[in-house]
């Protein structure tokens, strides 16, 4: 059975939390709904970010991962493939094909796929030709041309297929909430008018697309500022009538000592998000933190549980659909490489182990499924 098959004839199938933690291996698969078809019993889409080409790794073209991702998501992001960094070779160039991959992947499955990111808006996250480009005498129509340039040909060669882009990913700075300065935004003469010209040409060329801006403000405290600062932008769009529909949460959740996340203040922001219009999704899940115990038993059970209070509490809002996770499996985690743990133990934030079995953070994302209001309409 294909795992799309499998998720229709177990869609609607109801499962405890207890009995999924308990699911004995099938084929390396557990033998229990997807989270995906629990999702999609309520209205909801479950994804997951893959690579395109690292036969080893957490990527389409390594079978192991590539059987999870059927079994249990509905949704792609690509982890990498749609950056600038992987997109743009050059100041002329295009290199489509590991993207591609993913898409033809995505295609042959009937799995649906979001766009990730036209916009990334970090100096270090861009190619290393932007930092010298030569923008010319007239630096704002030349920065201007070429972010038409690449959001046209990106949106023109997978628009028919991916139907939610995060435009712009990371424009506000969690310091202070101000707006990150680039190569790009100085050349354009601003911040603003660079992401509005953003979303204003994925419009354009997408008029039936949702466009989404994509940030990683947390519960945590010591979000306080980076919350402000995208709240300004969210409302500066609305004022301003840029076409944004929804705010992305990444959601790469952070226990650190014994800071317990600001419940209050949280819903205070989305709330406030939510009564601008727009809608959400939680675009990167997983868990990470020094503050959570080295034992790993203990460990995967305090991360279940941060996970399904955060899940819980997001699911509460009609306007949240789509639920993503930064990867299925520990073994191919950014943790891993970006954020280790202080005392050198493997990080374990995401469904999978590293012999790809079910950790119980997947049990409580299928139980938050379970327990989501239907969304209808
Ligand atoms: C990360 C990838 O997982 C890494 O492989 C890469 O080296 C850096 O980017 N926020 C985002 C994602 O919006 O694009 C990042 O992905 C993780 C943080």
């Amino acid at each position: 059975m294909s795992g799309l098959d499998r998720r229709s004839a177990l869609k609607g199938a109801g499962a405890t939390a207890a009995a999924l933690a308990a699911a004995p291996l099938l084929g390396g698969t557990p033998k229990t709904p997807s989270p995906h078809s629990l999702a999609q019993a309520k209205g909801l889409r479950f994804g997951s970010a893959t690579a395109a080409l690292d036969p080893l790794g957490g990527s389409v073209s390594n079978p192991r991962y590539a059987a999870l991702l059927e079994a249990e998501v509905g949704l792609l992001v690509p982890e990498n493939e749609m950056k600038w960094q992987a997109l743009r070779p050059g100041p002329g160039a295009f290199a489509f094909e590991p993207f591609d991959r993913i898409a033809a992947y995505a295609k042959a499955r009937g799995m649906a796929l979001r766009g990730h990111t036209l916009l990334w808006h970090r100096d270090q996250w861009m190619p290393a030709w932007m930092k010298d480009y030569d923008f010319g005498v007239r630096p704002a129509a030349s920065a201007e041309r070429m972010l038409r340039a690449h959001i046209e040909a990106v949106t023109a060669r997978y628009g028919s297929q991916i139907h939610s882009f995060d435009v712009v990913n990371e424009t506000v700075m969690p310091e202070d909430g101000s707006l990150a300065q680039t190569v790009l935004s100085r050349a354009m003469g601003g911040t603003e008018p660079l992401v509005d010209l953003a979303f204003h040409v994925a419009r354009e060329r997408l008029p039936g697309a949702q466009l989404v801006y994509n940030d990683y403000m947390g519960w945590e405290p010591g979000n306080e500022a980076h919350r402000a600062g995208v709240l300004r932008l969210l409302e500066g769009f609305r004022k301003r009538g840029v076409p944004v529909d929804a705010l992305g949460l990444q959601s790469h959740l952070i226990v650190e000592g014994k800071a317990r996340p600001q419940e209050r203040a949280w819903r205070g922001f989305i709330d406030a998000v939510t009564a601008m219009g727009y809608a959400l999704l939680i675009t990167e899940f997983d868990v990470r933190g020094n503050g959570l115990s080295a034992a790993v038993a203990k460990r995967d059970a305090e991360v279940a549980a941060i996970g399904k209070a955060y899940l819980d509490l997001m699911l509460s809002y009609p306007q949240l659909r789509d639920v993503l996770v930064w990867g299925l499996c520990n073994r191919y985690s950014w943790l891993r490489s970006f954020e280790p743990r202080k005392d050198g133990k493997e990080t374990r934030g995401c469904l999978y182990d590293d012999a790809f079995r079910p950790v119980p953070l997947r049990a409580a994302i299928a139980a938050a499924f379970a327990a989501a209001p239907k969304r209808t309409g």
